[in-house]
């Protein structure tokens, strides 16, 4: 697969096969994330690789999480989304969200339903490794870029072994359910979480696809000739 075609078949999969993740393909997209640029080169990132009975705990103990305690009492770290929305992000937010539920089958007035999907979030939409992702909370803006493009080529280095992601921002609320499970310092705050796996071609939620905006919305040539 070339560069650009791992680019352009990456996309958000939200429900995975229960096969395997080699070792070996794991360490090379792990690795090759690790080739990712960062301002001085202070590479701020790490990963938690989670699989079998330790990524079943964590899922448990954010579901407990979950059951038991009011929803204020899960708060992430940094915000991650604008307290208050606006326009074009407002529309562009909502076209994402009534496509995967329109693709689901789930109705808008269908709350349970929602909410149901959204904790499927909690046990990795089924992939069989799950990631947190995690820096240093001490940094500065600057390491979010870092953290980006780590996570990018996670993703991207995810579709050259045949293998597909979803960024999961829904673990950073929370995280101290997951803390206790990982060998974290107390420095570390979660960037977010990936799932990872083999894509499950029947399942509906994978047929969903986003909007990408032209290229001209977003770029302006000067000075070409
Ligand atoms: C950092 C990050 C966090 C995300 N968090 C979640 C999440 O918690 N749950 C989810 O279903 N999708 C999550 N997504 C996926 C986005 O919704 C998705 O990237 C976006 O809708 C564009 O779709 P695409 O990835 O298929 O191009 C996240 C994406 C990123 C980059």
């Amino acid at each position: 697969m070339d560069v650009h075609e791992a680019i352009m078949s990456r996309r958000s999969v939200r429900k995975f096969l229960p096969k395997a993740v080699p070792m070996g393909s794991l360490r090379r997209i792990i690795e090759g994330a690790g080739m990712a640029p960062s301002g001085h080169n202070i590479q701020p990132w790490k990963v938690y690789a989670v699989a079998g009975e330790v990524k079943d705990a964590v899922s448990a103990s954010i579901l407990k999480a979950i059951a038991e305690d009011p929803p204020e009492a899960h708060e992430p770290e940094f915000d991650y989304y604008p307290t208050e929305w606006f326009e074009p992000y407002i529309a562009r937010r909502r076209a994402t969200g009534f496509g995967l539920y329109a693709a689901l089958g789930i109705a808008r007035e269908d709350k349970q339903a929602r909410i149901d999907q959204m904790n499927r979030n909690y046990v990795f939409f089924d992939a069989p490794v799950g990631m947190f992702i995690t820096f240093d909370r001490r940094l500065a803006t600057g390491a979010f870029m870092d953290m980006g493009m780590f996570i990018e080529n996670l993703m991207i280095g995810a579709r050259g072994e045949g293998l597909h992601t979803c960024g999961q921002a829904a673990f950073n609320w929370y995280h101290k359910a997951i803390r206790p499970h990982l060998p974290m310092e107390d420095e570390e705050q979660f960037a977010c979480g990936l799932a990872i796996g083999y894509e499950d071609p029947d399942a509906p939620e994978n047929a969903f696809r986003t909007e990408k905006l032209p290229i001209d919305t977003y770029t302006t040539f000067l000075g070409f000739a």
